[in-house]
């Protein structure tokens, strides 16, 4: 039964071992790839959460010591949600998190966001307090920006900072959105392959820029740490609105003049036909 918010009991028992075991091969999977490459938040986050290999975690004990840290709590729901109801979860600290999983035999295949992607990927950076806030903010924001008809622009914040964002630390780029730490194949795209490019983040250039919604991204937006997104939580979106609607939008791996690129792709990836003369640019 679903609740008017759209939650469901996570109903923990009825997880079959077969669920159990395709969550644990993708924690171990995941596991074994992300040290040097996700932010050290993400694994102190991780570290104190009770999330392990074993089993699918239980939303009940991840609240208990969200609620202690950040006043978070995660709730179960079907798959995708209405912005609206997405939005409002986000406004009072409730993180929506799919109560299904993955086929075993669709371990890179994700049509609607489960609950590795969204425990494994998301929970971990909301017992960080700057994350706790920002999500938070970037709930009451959507609910503003579904009323000016302006959310494609802060979906787009979001995209590329909570699900696909990167941020700089001592030792060189490492990850931080959850679309990338959930997925074996983008966690290693993101960082190592030489055909997307890194660009530093500013705000009213991402909020011009289309992504890719099935595939890996042609370009990823580099903060230099996370609090950089505290001054984003306490930004009057309101201007930059206007300000981008009068200007165009960017294809998602365009580069301006303007940009502060830490690394220019070669686009192969995406636009097979750039790669002529045995993989060498032409
Ligand atoms: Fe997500």
């Amino acid at each position: 039964m679903r609740n008017h918010d759209w939650t469901i009991d996570q109903n923990w028992q009825a997880y079959t071992p077969e669920q159990h075991q395709v969550w644990k091969t993708l924690y171990e999977r995941q596991t074994k790839l992300l040290p040097g490459r996700a932010c050290d938040e993400f694994v102190a986050g991780m570290r104190e959460l009770p999330i392990a290999a074993d089993r699918i975690p239980n939303f009940e004990e991840l609240s208990e010591v969200l609620m202690r840290h950040t006043g978070w709590q995660v709730v179960a729901v079907p798959g995708l949600v209405p912005d609206e109801v997405f939005f409002e979860h986000l406004a009072n600290r409730r993180f929506p998190s799919g109560q299904f999983i993955r086929g075993a035999h669709q371990l890179d295949y994700l049509q609607e966001p489960d609950v590795f992607h969204d425990v494994f990927g998301h929970v971990p950076l909301l017992m960080h307090p700057v994350i706790a806030d920002y999500i938070q903010a970037y709930g009451a924001g959507g609910m503003r920006a579904k009323e000016l008809g302006v959310l494609d622009l802060l979906a787009r914040v979001y995209w590329y900072t909570v699900e696909f964002g990167l941020v700089e630390q001592r030792d060189g780029l490492r990850l931080y959105g959850a679309g990338i730490v959930s997925s074996y194949t983008e966690s290693i795209f993101a960082l190592d392959d030489s055909s997307p490019n890194r660009v530093r983040f500013d705000l009213e250039r991402v909020m011009r820029t289309r992504y890719r919604i099935d595939d890996f991204q042609e370009t990823y937006f580099v903060i230099r740490n996370l609090e950089e997104l505290l001054s984003l939580a306490h930004t009057d979106f309101a201007p930059l609105y206007d300000r981008v609607q009068g200007q165009s939008e960017l294809e998602p791996g365009m580069i301006l003049p303007q940009d502060s690129v830490l690394s220019r792709g070669t686009s192969h990836y995406h636009h097979p036909t750039l790669r002529k003369n045995n993989g060498r640019l032409v």
